[in-house]
């Protein structure tokens, strides 16, 4: 069942159907100023840091599950409606809401009332804008009431949920006409504030929660609202709120529009006060006056569009498969910079209080996202290289505000060193810039410790090479790509976190995922060495890599598929004689795209073997059989319950390593049938077991042991996003970045028989036509001319080179 429909022009989903399975939620903001926007007009704002800098509060694990926005209440003769439907959840006559780009915009209906609100944050300002424009379709005037209210956050998301004794007390506003100033404890530390504010004179405001509702009514029946009044209330302490008033009389076919903006401000210490407890309100004003009429709302809509069209012609395919083409040029691109800005930290499953950027992740999220933005990409590698230590081990993630090691998790997760190889090796191939290597970058953001980046690399190469176990494998750590494989945890106590405890330290429990890993980007390292004229240290590099290889080809095979790893009694994990979790998926996709025991046809084994055993209708599992019961000494993989998260559902981000193992061993077939299993496009019409957005990857999808098989959560922050983006783009199409250039070795699959694809890749504009007839023979041909090899020769003078590949 669909609730909605893709828009491909306006490149929006039309949801029109409120009722969805879950909240579908978008996301606004680019560099400072970010915003959460469900279906329902629910969510919340922060600036930079969801925990540290909250503007709007959100209750997680509320009821219902998706309360706190921006809500507007119209009060028409009684009837009493919003917009997004909640919080009153008034049958609205007609229901639309179009998650854009960066925006969303609602319209709908009620008793001839028609309401439309746009809703974005502009991409030079600290604000979001909600512009609201009321029309009345019927014959008579009518006499309505609107308001429109947000819920201030404490600032501190967590303190704000928690520490209520002394949070009750301090809350302070400012009120001066028609804008709320939210400054609690501005007086002391902090140097912010944020304001709610119209265009238009209000008519009445409120700035006390408990006064605006009434202390036993809610978000549903507020009494201001009920009563069609306001009671101007000053809040002290308790929740402060911001509420505007309008009394609104519109003839027939009248229209009135107001312009709500929620704006965040910092002032230098010297400039904090206009007099004593007043605030200096010189900058809140000034990004008032930008936004305070309807064209120059639409500008700015218009340049946010703008740039979004400019963004999304660097890569576009137009091919006989719609869904494809709508993944790869709108969705998988936008998810890739939502997963880029917000790394795991906010979603609606995300709390925004718990983690901050973590160092594979945000790694990994460069994969999809570097040919967007390679300005940003290159700002970002070097603040996660900066969390490294001297000897190549990392802390797991940093804080985006103070951008330093997160200590509460500390480090030991031994595959992060390898993912920023990963990064920095995707940079220059999309770049061809080999000056980042050169970049001073701290260790440990000690001042005085910095060395050229590639002495990280080196760093990271070397902590996998001294930090092997018995079998001659990487150990694990505290955990390797799958944070919930612990084999040094062995915690009996409740409570205690899997990643973080090591109760049973035995230095031996190895991974075999990390060894493809190192045998994948160390070969990628020893490329980068040579390209630089480091023949020397590129062949004792690959000597490393050979000898992980050798190890790997030895004691992590298992006969039909890649051994997982060796717990701390150097037992098989991921083996035919272990009871469960026999096979898991990661080793597969990542020794296979390594091309570990190629000759042997490892590779083609082990993805045989995922096809017949890990492949369900929506997708492929992370194991097999899931762990019935919990093992002490595997950890938190088997404290799950069957059939979801990391035991057995089907974990979305290992997916797209499948796809783009079938390209590498040549099964085109099988790799577009991976993608399209839990590609959300093809997901949209069993939306009602899918329950999430059916235009972004969900982190997992619970497996065929699980009650609810299909059921996906944990929508928008997955590596996935990039992963995905990666497989589609470079796998399937083939159009693959490279050090000497662009190569295009397209994988398509026969469904797909023609692809135009429109690439921009160092200034210069590709025009790229694949014809696939399946011959198995390839051809490259370039105004006219055929061409040798799969790589277009390099050459700066043509800014537009049109390219032929018949396939
Ligand atoms: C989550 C984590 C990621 C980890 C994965 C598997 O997505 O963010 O770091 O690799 O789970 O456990
Ligand atoms: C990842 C895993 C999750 C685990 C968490 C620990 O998000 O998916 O299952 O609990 O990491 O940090």
């Amino acid at each position: 069942m669909k609730y909605g429909h893709f828009d491909d022009e306006r490149y929006e989903y039309v949801i029109t159907n409120y009722n969805t399975p879950l909240p579908w939620i978008n996301y606004f903001g680019q560099d400072g100023f970010f915003s959460l926007m469900s279906n329902t007009c629910g969510g919340y704002m922060f600036y930079k840091d969801a925990k540290l800098r909250r503007i709007t509060r959100f209750r997680y694990n509320n009821v219902p599950r998706d309360y706190g926005g921006r809500y507007y209440y119209i009060n028409d003769n009684g009837t009493i409606w919003n917009p997004g439907f909640l919080p009153v959840k008034t049958k609205l006559d007609s229901y639309k809401c179009r998650h854009g780009l960066g925006y969303t915009v609602f319209e709908s209906e009620k008793n001839k009332l028609k309401c439309e609100l746009l809703c974005f944050v502009p991409l030079k300002d600290l604000c979001e804008i909600n512009q609201l424009t009321l029309t009345n379709l019927s014959n008579e005037t009518k006499k309505i009431t609107l308001h429109g209210v947000i819920e201030w956050c404490l600032w501190n998301a967590v303190d704000d949920q928690t520490n209520f004794q002394r949070n009750w007390n301090i809350g302070e506003v400012e009120i001066d006409d028609n804008t709320i100033y939210h400054k609690t404890e501005y007086r002391e530390r902090r140097n912010h504030y944020s304001f709610f504010h119209t265009n238009i004179k209000h008519d009445g405001f409120d700035s006390d929660l408990d006064t605006f509702t009434g202390l036993y009514n809610s978000w549903c029946d507020p009494s201001a609202v009920m009563n069609k009044t306001s009671y101007n209330s000053k809040a002290s302490g308790w929740s402060p709120i911001a509420s505007h008033m309008f009394n609104i009389e519109l003839k027939p076919n009248e229209s009135k529009t107001i312009i709500f903006q929620t704006g965040y401000v910092e002032n230098p210490d010297e400039e904090k006060f206009e007099s004593m407890h007043v605030i200096n309100k010189k900058r809140a004003y000034e990004l008032q006056q930008k936004y305070n009429t309807k064209d120059q709302v639409l500008k700015a809509f218009t340049e946010l569009k703008e740039k979004w069209m400019n963004l999304l012609s660097i890569l576009n395919v137009k091919s006989d498969n719609d869904k494809f083409d709508r993944m790869v040029n709108i969705w998988n691109q936008y998810q890739c910079m939502v997963t880029f800005n917000m790394s795991r930290s906010a979603s609606y499953y995300e709390s925004g209080t718990g983690r901050g950027m973590g160092f594979r992740d945000s790694c990994q999220d460069l994969l999809g996202f570097l040919h967007l933005i390679p300005e940003k990409s290159r700002e970002r590698i070097i603040d996660i290289a900066s969390i490294q230590f001297e000897d190549g081990s990392t802390y797991h993630q940093y804080q985006p505000l103070t951008k330093r090691g997160n200590a509460d998790i500390g480090g030991g997760f031994n595959d992060d060193p390898l993912w920023l190889i990963a990064a920095v090796s995707q940079y220059i191939k999309e770049t061809g810039d080999y000056t980042i290597l050169n970049d001073p970058t701290p260790f440990n953001n000690k001042e005085g410790s910095e060395k050229p980046l590639i002495d990280h690399l080196r760093a990271s190469i070397n902590y996998i090479i001294t930090h092997k176990g018995p079998h001659g494998l990487p150990l694990i750590g505290r955990a390797d790509w799958n944070d919930c494989l612990n084999l040094n945890c062995f915690s009996k106590t409740p409570g205690e976190s899997f990643q973080t405890a090591s109760n049973f330290e035995s230095g031996k429990a190895e991974s075999v995922f990390i060894a493809g890993m190192f045998v994948l980007y160390g070969k990628e390292f020893a490329t980068i060495l040579k390209n630089i004229g480091n023949e020397k240290e590129a062949s004792n590099i690959l000597k490393e890599v050979k000898d992980v290889e050798d190890a790997t080809i030895k004691y992590g095979w298992d006969g039909n598929w890649f051994v997982r790893a060796y717990d701390a009694f150097s037992n098989k994990v991921g083996s035919h004689e272990c009871e469960d979790g026999q096979i898991y998926v990661e080793p597969q996709g990542f020794c296979t795209m390594a091309r570990i025991g190629e000759s042997l046809g490892y590779g083609k084994k082990a993805l045989d073997s995922v096809e017949k055993i890990l492949t369900n209708d929506y997708g492929v599992e992370i194991l097999h059989p899931c762990y019935k019961e919990y093992h002490i000494e595997l950890g938190e993989v088997s404290s799950y319950p069957m059939g979801y998260k990391e035991n057995g559902s089907v974990f979305c981000h290992n997916n797209p390593w499948i796809v783009i193992a079938n390209t590498v061993i040549g099964n085109n077939e099988r790799a577009f049938d991976v993608y399209k299993r839990n590609c959300p496009a093809y997901l949209e019409e069993v939306s009602e077991i899918h329950k999430t957005e059916p235009f972004v990857y969900s982190q997992t999808i619970a497996g065929r042991d699980a009650k609810n098989y299909g059921e996906a959560k944990n929508s928008w922050l997955t590596g996935t996003a990039s992963w995905t983006m990666y497989a589609a783009s470079q796998a399937i199409l083939g159009i693959k970045p490279d050090y000497d250039g662009l190569m295009i070795d397209p994988h398509l699959p026969k469904e797909i028989k023609h692809a135009s694809v429109t690439r921009v890749f160092r200034g210069i504009t590709y025009h790229v036509n694949i014809n696939n007839t399946s011959s198995g023979n390839y051809q490259m041909t370039i105004n006219g001319k055929n061409i040798d090899g799969k790589i277009i020769p390099f050459n700066k003078e043509n800014p537009e080179v049109t390219v032929v590949i018949n396939l």
